[in-house]
């Protein structure tokens, strides 16, 4: 039987991450929105491109939960986007009450799920999640870091003139103005790009990455982007259903690990069929240890105002 994944939210991001999962053929796919027609209507278009593009899934799109039952991932885009000049933080309250609607219609209907939260602001959205699920924390994960790093990567590779292929990255901390990309642990053919770039050039990129989201939202003025976010849950979801233990950065409910506890923080994982099966520690310098805490401090204020 093939594997079920259901996306909460048929806007932009939802709607595209169907499309690459229904495009690498990892899952029947149902779409829900409250919006009538929405679902529907875009679930019955992108089924009609799979004969094109030869992928036999399913593609089907509800108002009704009961069309997500037995998932085996669950996605959940549901929330408003930013404005230009808004910050993530600023969709707090909003997406909170959407958050805890959609939560507990997911959960009744599919209660053995893998929750990939993607709604903003992220961190914190996951932990309302994860509080309000009673999920173990291993099926709880927040998608932010791969996009991150999806952006630091995209920049390295412009910046040096190399194939993407080349270059891996990591981001790390809150998908928030205070992420912590990490140029120790970001590489090119295995070299770091510390020994590849004056300091100089490596604080732009970062900078540029930090305000990765902002960038699109301001050329874009009436949402944020997609096609980077949507693809990189379609990466989540891939390493999940396929099992692959593919180590990748996401926001996971830390007990302790970096000496932070209780929070939802962008660390890496293993992600595989049991969703995160391993938080991997790296050692990190006195200053990044420092702006993952800082990170941390800002994921805490926010859990704080919804007491989650
Ligand atoms: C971004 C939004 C989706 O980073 O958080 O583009």
């Amino acid at each position: 039987m093939r594997k079920k994944v259901s996306i909460v939210g048929a806007g932009n991001v939802g709607a595209t991450a169907a499309h690459w999962i229904a495009a690498k053929e990892l899952a029947d796919v149902v779409l829900i929105d409250v919006v009538e027609g929405i679902p529907q209507g875009k679930a019955l278009d992108l089924l009609e491109a799979l004969p094109i593009e030869k992928r036999d899934v399913n593609v089907t799109g509800s108002n009704d939960y009961a069309a997500s039952a037995n998932s085996d991932i669950v996605v959940i885009t549901a929330g408003i986007p930013r404005k230009p000049g808004m910050s993530r933080d600023d969709l707090l309250n909003t997406n909170f009450k959407i958050m805890s609607d959609v939560v507990g219609k997911v959960v009744q209907y599919s209660p053995n799920c893998i929750l990939i939260i993607v709604s903003n602001p992220l961190d914190a959205m996951a932990q309302a999640a994860y509080k309000q699920s009673g999920f173990s924390r291993n099926r709880v994960i927040g998608m932010a870091g791969i996009l991150d790093s999806a952006r630091f990567r995209t920049f390295i590779a412009r910046e040096l003139d190399v194939s993407i292929e080349n270059v891996t990255a990591f981001v790390l901390g809150g998908h928030g103005d205070t992420m912590v990309p990490l140029p120790r642990y970001s590489t090119v053919a295995g070299i770091p790009i510390t020994e590849l770039m004056d300091q100089a050039t490596i604080d732009r990129l970062v900078q540029r990455t930090r305000d990765g989201g902002a960038e699109i939202v301001k050329y874009l003025k009436t949402g944020s982007a997609y096609y980077a976010p949507s693809a990189a849950v379609a990466e989540m979801v891939e390493a999940i259903l396929k099992d692959k233990k593919k180590i990748v950065p996401c926001a996971a409910y830390l007990e302790g690990e970096y000496g932070i506890k209780g929070l939802f923080v962008g660390v890496p994982c293993k992600l595989g069929s049991n969703g995160i099966e391993k938080i991997i520690e790296i050692k990190l310098t006195p200053e990044e240890q420092a702006a993952l805490q800082k990170s941390a401090d800002s994921v805490k204020e926010l859990v704080g105002v919804i007491g989650v």
